[in-house]
């Protein structure tokens, strides 16, 4: 039976608890409109750990002016449905005014990192990001704590969150995973009319055309860059926000290929904006 709360003393309660019976907490922060994505986190913690935690909180605080919030999809008894079945234990579930009783002062900023890659088209975001992961790592105190690799940007700057302040967790990145064409699975792909979901495939083939030229021995990142744009730029309906090559711990552009580097993109298909990335090195 997963339990339902929706209080942080509740949900502290229940930790202590079976903390206090010695028992490994695996954690799960989610937004919820649970996916395949969400599962695999979820099925992941459940192997590695006795408890299993998973959160549903459409977190305001990294959501811009303008976008998605309120359209965001929600459907708490399905996410419960589903959390049933993988065997999740908690699913902590609060209200905006339960995390937010009052305007938030203190937030945690993600500095250079949060403004690379998606930090321009999304200020403010990974300083929402990461308050609400600190601020949940309080609340639940796991052992482990999973992320998936499709927020690639989220992952590096949540990793050093938790190693720059010391956070006591141990954090595992989990791999992308797709619908049968490559499409990274994401809440917003709902959000796709049919001829956009099926343009929007150009994000991962742009991607393993990268990660082919790489391996291939392609060294210049600009003409890989260049390559992925003309691609997506071919596509109907896409709009490209950015396209790039990038060094997978600083996330800052790289000139030249000379290990693994992540190949990230990010495409505006209407109000709809997709993000995906690979992990790419030359071979052996
Ligand atoms: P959300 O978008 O709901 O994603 C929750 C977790 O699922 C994140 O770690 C995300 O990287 C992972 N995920 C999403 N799609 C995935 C896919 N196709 N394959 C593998 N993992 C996938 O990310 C957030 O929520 C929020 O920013 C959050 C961390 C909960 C803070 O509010």
């Amino acid at each position: 039976m997963t339990v339902v709360l929706d209080t942080i003393l509740a949900t502290r309660r229940w930790v202590a608890r079976e903390r206090f019976a010695g028992k490994l907490i695996g954690f799960v922060p989610t937004m919820g409109a649970f996916h395949e994505g969400h599962l695999s986190l979820i099925r992941r913690a459940r192997r590695q750990c006795e408890r299993v935690v998973a959160s549903v909180f459409v977190n305001p605080l990294q959501f811009g002016e303008g976008e998605d919030f309120e359209r965001y999809p929600r459907d708490f008894s399905r996410d419960l449905a589903l959390a049933e079945q993988e065997g999740v234990d908690v699913l902590f579930h609060p209200a905006a005014e339960e995390m937010y009783p009052e305007a938030q002062q203190i937030t945690i900023q993600a500095g250079k990192l949060g403004e690379l890659l998606c930090g321009p088209a999304r200020p403010g975001h990974f300083a929402g990001v990461a308050t609400v992961v600190a601020k949940l790592l309080n609340i639940v105190q796991p052992d482990r704590i999973f992320f998936g690799q499709k927020d690639a940007q989220q992952a590096v700057i949540i990793e050093r969150m938790i190693a720059e302040l010391g956070f006591p967790v141990q954090m595992e990145v989990c791999p992308t995973v797709r619908e049968a064409d490559g499409l990274a699975m994401s809440s917003r792909n709902a959000y796709l009319r049919p001829e956009e979901r099926a343009n929007a495939t150009v994000l991962y083939r742009s991607l393993c055309h990268a990660a082919t030229r790489i391996r291939e021995g392609e060294r210049d990142a600009s003409r890989i860059e260049g390559e992925m744009r003309e691609m997506i730029g071919a596509a109907p309906g896409a709009a490209l926000d950015y396209a790039s090559v990038v060094d997978r711990r600083s996330l800052e552009g790289v000139s030249t290929i000379d290990r693994e580097v992540l190949a990230a993109v990010a495409v505006r298909f209407g109000k709809t904006r997709l993000i995906d990335n690979v992990i790419a090195g030359p071979a052996e």
